[in-house]
């Protein structure tokens, strides 16, 4: 069955990103409360008083995969894809893709013009590597040892309007 989007946040997400997250094997503890978080802050102020947007993939009522954007503060018109996750058992299945193609479209609706996304260097993120990649984000940084010794962090770029290529200041 195709998956459907849901935009808005619902109290009941709260336990839906806590399952996606642990279902991953991907995030620490630490990181499944920061991504629980952001949830419970949207919910407080709003999607836009709290800077966390979200999108949702559901398949029959069940969600399967979201994605979490918003603007960088201090930034023109710049913004992060903060979280995109697919519940383990989907994953390779495309949801990723549509969840990418639906946070593009809401962040250039926002007025974004650049999403930047960042991930570890460990091996295991390799293929979350390869789906940014493939999503055309070009790899612009590498920070050494940044999470940890051996952790670096990998920062991809994708320029929103056609005309700007993604190392352009
Ligand atoms: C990264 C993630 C969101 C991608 O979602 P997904 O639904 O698995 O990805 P899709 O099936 O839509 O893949 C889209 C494209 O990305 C690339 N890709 C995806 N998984 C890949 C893999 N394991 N190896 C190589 N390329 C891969 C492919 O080009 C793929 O297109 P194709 O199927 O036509 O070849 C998902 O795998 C995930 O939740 N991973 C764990 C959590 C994570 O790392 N999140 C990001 C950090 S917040």
């Amino acid at each position: 069955m195709a998956v459907a989007l849901r935009a808005g946040v619902r109290p009941d997400d709260r336990v839906a990103v806590r399952r996606l997250v642990a279902s991953t094997g991907f995030f620490t503890a630490n990181e499944e409360e920061i991504a629980v978080e952001l949830v419970e802050d949207a919910l407080a102020k709003g999607e836009s008083g709290s800077g966390y947007h979200f999108l949702f993939a559901e398949d029959g009522g069940h969600v399967v995969g979201y994605v979490c954007f918003g603007p960088i503060a201090g930034t023109a018109a710049s913004h992060d894809l903060y979280w995109i996750v697919v519940d383990s058992a989907r994953r390779g299945g495309g949801v990723g893709r549509v969840l990418e193609r639906a946070c593009v479209d809401a962040v250039k609706a926002l007025g974004g013009l650049r999403l930047y996304v960042d991930t570890s260097s460990r091996s295991q993120y390799e293929p979350t590597r390869a789906f940014y990649r493939a999503s055309g984000y070009e790899e612009v940084a590498r920070l050494k040892d940044f999470y940890a010794a051996g952790d670096g962090k990998v920062i991809f770029v994708k320029a929103l309007d056609a005309g700007t290529a993604p190392g352009a200041a």
